[in-house]
């Protein structure tokens, strides 16, 4: 029965392809509680394990998560060192589960200015899940977007790539994200509307939905709310009409 509900929920949507998230609110959402902000982030890591299997539910192919910023690094070296920790227990209590899933764990960010044994921790993590397809989970960890755009100047010009090659596709090419495709669906919790560096480059055309459900709360219902706000949405790249006429 629940099945078929949920099936029917689906029925006639367009699933976008990929989906980024801006798990925003976590510290918000402790403070109402009267609790340390860190368990704010705890619950943050929880809400991401149901959101994935909605993920694979829904048929969404990938997922970009904002999990550790580059600007992050400012905030009190406790919550930085706990956050750090809280990956390192993601990883060791979850990977085995998104493997059996089909989850495809790729790590976007510097790993320059990472602890050696996470960054270890990261790879093995890659490597085990790097031949499941049923979806890609990005890791935005260690992450922000212009650092990612200085990172592919950098290649550019070590490559000695001539100016005239120098194109959006040979600049996509060598960003973090590649070869994933551009983000159709940005979601941010905890009520805020801007980017905060996240996939900047990448986010040119897509759809932005803002929800002010901190982000411990967010789950399928609110995932589903945000396919079908998107499903509203006339995407016209620049154009007059979504299909041509
Ligand atoms: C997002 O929640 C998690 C990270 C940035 C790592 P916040 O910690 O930013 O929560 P708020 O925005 O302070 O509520
Ligand atoms: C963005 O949230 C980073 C992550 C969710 C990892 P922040 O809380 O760091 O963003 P600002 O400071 O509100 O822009
Ligand atoms: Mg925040």
């Amino acid at each position: 029965m629940a099945e078929q509900r949920e099936q029917s929920e689906l029925e006639g949507l367009i699933i976008p392809n990929h989906v980024a998230i801006i798990m925003d609110g976590n510290g918000r959402w402790a403070k109402k509680r009267g609790l340390p902000r860190n368990m704010g982030h705890r619950a943050g890591a929880e809400a991401l394990k149901e959101v994935l299997e909605s993920c694979v539910e829904f048929g969404i192919k990938e997922l970009t998560v904002y999990a550790f910023s580059t600007e992050n690094w400012r905030r009190p070296p406790d919550e930085v060192h706990h956050l750090m920790l809280l990956l390192d227990y993601f990883i060791d209590r979850e990977l085995n589960r998104l493997h059996k899933q089909g989850v495809r764990i790729r790590h976007i960010g510097r790993e320059e200015g990472v602890d050696e044994r996470r960054l270890k921790k990261i790879h093995e993590a890659v490597e085990k899940t790097c031949h499941n397809h049923r979806l890609v989970l990005n890791v935005a960890f260690n992450y922000g977007g212009r650092a990612e755009i200085v990172d592919a100047v950098r290649k550019i010009v070590e490559e000695g790539i001539p100016v005239e090659d120098i194109t959006e596709e040979s600049i996509s090419r060598r960003l973090y994200t590649y070869p994933t495709p551009d983000p159709d669906l940005i979601i941010r919790t905890g009520g805020e509307f801007r980017l905060s560096n996240f996939l900047i480059w990448q986010a040119s055309y897509a759809e932005i939905y803002s929800t002010e459900v901190f982000w411990p709360n967010f789950g399928r219902t609110d995932l589903l709310a945000a396919v079908r706000v998107f499903n509203e949405r006339e995407r016209r790249y620049g154009g007059l009409h979504s299909s041509p006429a």
